[in-house]
């Protein structure tokens, strides 16, 4: 089988993490004996550079041609730093979700057991957590219209939009992933507060009893801030909308030692997309100190996910799971250690990929 992957490295750090993951899937390649087949396009800052867009036609129509998309990161401190910049880096992440009509982002939490001394958290707090956040991607306050400022400059506003449908298809999701886990599902909203809030549980309570062998419970967003860090074990499959996820996403990546690791699958109507939940990282890029592991754990979801390459994708995970134990890690987890630069890590994981199965 040969497999069309459009390869958007994106901004900063994100040429070096994508050439790890490229490398990784190579081996794969090598070993198991199939083809991908590799187009590079241009996202975020640097097609900005080269185009003024930052999610141009031509990127669209590769990503729409491929099988799947692996992805860097993007953004520039010199547009963060530019309230009134017309066009943004991040435009063209949320043009290519909206286009591709990713509504999905999967976010899943399994700390590697030798990085939970790293983790902020207690270690017992942390034994046996396995979640898995399901963020709404392309509705909500991220999409609401309006949004601007008025006439005076004085007043800001965005908007805060679900459709019944937008929240029907994410909640479902939901419900099936949990049915192929633990079979728990937490619904976390604002519903003593925002009418959005309101529609989702509304929304999942009308599909509960399609889903009897489901345990829904529904919680609020800052009660769930809480409990990801106080009691992370009771989640197993969390569903949430767009702002919610990107913020609980962030706070849960740090249980698993380092935002360095979380991977995460975006998924909807068109091509997928597999990219790490962390940014660009400006400070770090070029210098080939950046943890390429959230990057190349995307690329094991993308085997697994996109092509279905289930042996392939578990033996990818154990390579980066057998990195860490071996302490051949970039500088985010090096503690003290010595730290190895972003590509040795990748040559490690190939190495490892070559010279083992499962
Ligand atoms: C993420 C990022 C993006 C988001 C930014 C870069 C627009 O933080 O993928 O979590 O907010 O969705
Ligand atoms: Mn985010």
């Amino acid at each position: 089988m040969s497999y069309k992957i459009a390869v958007l490295a994106g901004d900063g750090i994100g040429p070096e993490i994508v050439a790890q993951a490229r490398k990784v899937i190579d081996a794969i390649a090598e070993k198991f004996d199939h083809q991908f087949e590799y187009t590079e396009a241009l996202i975020g800052a640097s097609a900005i550079n080269v185009h003024g867009n930052p999610y141009p036609d031509e990127t669209h129509e590769l990503c729409m041609n491929s099988d799947a998309v692996l992805f860097g990161a993007i953004g520039d401190p010199k547009y963060d730093n530019d309230p009134n910049a017309k066009v943004r880096p991040e435009q063209g992440l949320l043009a290519m979700r909206q286009k591709l009509g990713l509504y999905a982002n999967l976010r899943p939490l399994e700390p590697f057991k030798a990085l939970l001394h790293k983790s902020p958290l207690k270690t017992e707090l942390l034994e046996g957590v396995d979640f898995l956040c399901i963020r709404e991607l392309t509705g909500g306050i991220y999409f609401g219209r309006p949004q601007g400022r008025s006439e005076d400059g004085q007043t800001a506003y965005d908007t805060c939009v679900y459709t019944a449908e937008e929240v029907e298809r994410i909640v479902r999701l939901g419900f099936e992933f949990a049915g192929k886990r633990r079979k728990k599902l937490t619904v976390v909203d604002k519903a003593n507060v925002l009418a959005t809030s309101r529609l989702w549980r509304e929304i999942a309570q009308k599909l509960e009893p399609e889903y009897p062998q489901i345990e829904v419970e529904y919680m609020f967003v800052d009660n769930a801030a809480m409990q990801i860090i106080t009691w992370p074990k009771r989640f197993d499959v969390m569903v949430t909308e767009n702002m919610f996820g990107d913020i609980l996403t962030d706070e849960a990546s740090v249980i698993s030692g380092s935002l360095g690791m979380l991977p995460s699958a975006s998924i909807g109507i068109h091509t997928s997309i597999f990219e790490p939940i962390h940014g660009s990282y400006p400070q770090a890029a070029g210098k080939n100190i950046a943890n390429p592991c959230a990057t190349v754990l995307s690329a094991a979801m993308m085997l697994d996910h996109a092509f279905g390459l289930k042996m392939e994708a578990a033996l990818v995970r154990l390579a980066v799971e057998k990195s860490i134990e071996a302490n051949f890690v970039t500088e985010d987890l090096a503690e003290g250690g010595k730290a190895f630069s972003t590509s040795e890590v990748g040559d490690w994981l190939v190495n490892f990929i070559k010279e083992n199965s499962l």
